[in-house]
């Protein structure tokens, strides 16, 4: 898989790739991720990436320019499944968004700033829309880093056990069901005595159980769906 990220703030996004799992996926060359600065797609001296609205209102637009240069470079270089825009607009991310842009090839991610982009961006060249959840971050980058460690984590070959992500929260919509290790007792607080039975169907079940009385008490609009 390869991610394009435009963004006009790079260095904000960069740091999660640099580290765990992001790094070694990337360093093990299943995923590729690649970072575009907007304002080297501006002619300007001041690399002019934003202008005021049209109608009147406070904050800044994202100009269509350099984002269509941007993203027309890319494209005319590889095809993409899928253009997405960071917007708290957008659809809310979930598992079900990530499980399938981890099966995609190519995806560009647009980082909106400001007070967003232009309309023409969104209806020209935007094939999906991700929100991560109903509140405003000052840009797109962090939203667009939660977004790829979802996706990136997903890829096979990418977590050492490849039946963990399998096991997360939200994989069949039930929350994970608790986990324990050592020690067997710890200020009084026990183990639940099956976990060392060795039995291990009984123990699938009641882990089974677990998730579903989980799911039932945190999450049951996870039930209704
Ligand atoms: N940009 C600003 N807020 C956002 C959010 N909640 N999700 C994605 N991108 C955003």
């Amino acid at each position: 898989m390869r991610i394009d990220i435009i963004t006009v703030l790079p260095e904000l996004i960069k740091s999660p790739f640099e580290a765990s799992i992001l790094k070694r996926a990337i360093a093990s060359n299943l995923v590729e991720v690649h970072f575009h600065n907007l304002r080297d797609y501006t002619n300007d001296n001041y690399k002019t990436v934003d202008d005021t609205q049209y109608g009147g209102g406070a904050g800044m637009v994202m100009l269509i320019e350099p984002i269509d240069k941007c993203i027309s470079k890319l494209k005319s270089e590889r095809d993409y499944s899928e253009v997405i825009y960071m917007t708290p607009d957008g659809e809310t991310l979930n598992q079900g968004i990530a499980n399938h842009l981890s099966l995609q090839k190519n995806l560009i991610i647009l980082c909106g700033h400001y007070k967003g982009v232009d309309q023409r961006v969104r209806d020209m060249f935007i094939t999906k829309e991700i929100s991560i959840g109903d509140y405003v971050l000052s840009g797109g980058e962090l939203g667009a880093a939660v977004l790829c460690d979802a996706v990136i984590r997903l890829i096979p070959g990418v977590l050492g056990d490849e039946t963990s992500a399998l096991t997360d929260s939200f994989q069949d919509n039930l929350l994970a069901p608790p986990i324990y290790t050592r020690p067997r007792e710890y200020k009084g607080h026990k183990v639940p005595e099956l976990l060392f039975s060795g039995n291990f169907p009984k123990i699938e079940k009641w882990r089974e159980e677990q998730a579903y009385e989980r799911t039932k008490t945190r999450r049951p609009d996870l039930l209704d769906d």
